[in-house]
């Protein structure tokens, strides 16, 4: 049997949110993660280092027994962050970066930021005390395509962030074009990425195809086929500034089918298996580890595990559970749409 071992690998960019979902969930992700960043858009948002020593503690109130798992956790930034709790947030080991949604971009996002100028205190303090930043890169300008947002939000918007500030380290979240991924290796430093295993899947027509799927809908919102490979070839490159951030996001079933369901893709299943897969098709397998397990740590600072993970190829396929059943209602899991062989041990 082929098989493949690689270091524990962590998520840098996880929704666990809260209650019976995150009893439901938490146990998906620290089964095969040993760390992940854990976002901070729930409804009241995590906005102080209070709220995050709180959070962080009902995750780890949920995390199954034996399982070592330990959330990296964010501030959701606001026009009134307060620097100070920022950098005390910091200094504590509790905060390991903060998220700028733009207000409107996305699920939960209209506390976020509209007015680039207000959260500047707090990223100056930001740039000075080496606390990344995590991006939605998406502009909520209503004449903007949505198809476009992404491009439009790193010429108006990063670019400008990074010219203001550039000893701000920025992690562009879940990268969907091309045009973000050459903007990433374009730049010399302080800035990385990471990809989703959905977007290194899916395209646009998944969404659409056919009848209207929802469980193929997220934001940013998959794009053409050839951003699709754009976002493969920096996966499965080994460049450090690439890395796996699922944005595994559930939501119940009856929040996606209806007349205007959430964005968000539940993944944090069978993410192991779909992305073994894709390196494996790319022949890029022995590439799979710098990104699931080694450059993400290098970017925050911290240590890659010790612990190996083994992954192996079954002579049938894989099957996984269809939905995740939580006391809030039931939540669809990816469907990659061919059968997966990779099984983690
Ligand atoms: O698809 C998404 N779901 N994209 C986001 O930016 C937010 C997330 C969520 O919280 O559901
Ligand atoms: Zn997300």
């Amino acid at each position: 049997m082929k098989t493949l071992s690689l270091r524990r690998p962590d998520d840098w960019h996880l929704h666990l949110r809260d209650g019976a979902v995150l009893q439901a969930v938490i146990g998906d992700t620290s089964r095969h993660f040993g760390r992940a960043i854990i976002m901070p858009n729930l409804v009241p948002p995590v906005v102080t280092t209070d709220d995050a020593r709180a959070y962080r503690d009902r995750i780890l109130a949920a995390v199954p027994q034996g399982d070592r798992f330990e959330p990296l956790m964010t501030l959701y930034l606001t026009e009134h962050t307060d620097p100070d709790d920022v950098e005390e947030g910091r200094k504590s080991g509790l905060i390991a970066a903060v998220k700028l949604y733009p207000a409107g971009a996305t699920t939960n996002s209209h506390g976020g930021v509209r007015d680039l100028d207000k959260a500047m205190p707090v990223l100056e303090r930001m740039a000075k005390i080496g606390l990344p930043l995590c991006v939605h890169g998406e502009v909520t300008t209503p004449e903007v395509d949505i198809f476009d947002r992404e491009a439009v939000f790193i010429e108006e918007k990063l670019e400008v962030i990074r010219r203001r500030l550039p000893e701000l380290k920025v992690t562009m979240e879940h990268v969907t074009t091309k045009d973000g991924v050459d903007y990433i290796l374009a730049a010399d430093r302080n800035l990385a990425g990471t990809i989703t295993t959905h977007h290194l899947i899916i395209n646009r027509n998944a969404i659409l195809v056919g009848g209207i799927r929802p469980h193929y809908y997220c934001l940013p919102v998959a794009k053409r086929e050839h951003h699709r490979q754009a976002l493969r070839k920096a996966a499965t490159s080994g460049d450090p500034r690439f890395f796996l951030g699922t944005d595994s996001a559930p939501h119940v079933d009856p929040l996606k089918e209806c007349a205007c369901g959430c964005a968000g893709i539940y993944t944090s299943i069978n993410t192991m298996s779909c992305l073994a897969h894709v390196f494996e098709e790319e022949n890029a397998l022995e590439r799979l580890e710098a990104f699931a397990s080694l450059n993400g740590p290098a970017w925050y600072g911290l240590a890659a595990s010790e612990e190996i993970m083994v992954l192996e190829r079954q002579a049938e396929p894989v099957s996984y559970p269809a939905k995740r059943d939580t006391d809030a209602g039931p939540i669809t899991v990816f469907d990659p749409m061919f059968p997966l062989f990779w099984q983690v041990r």
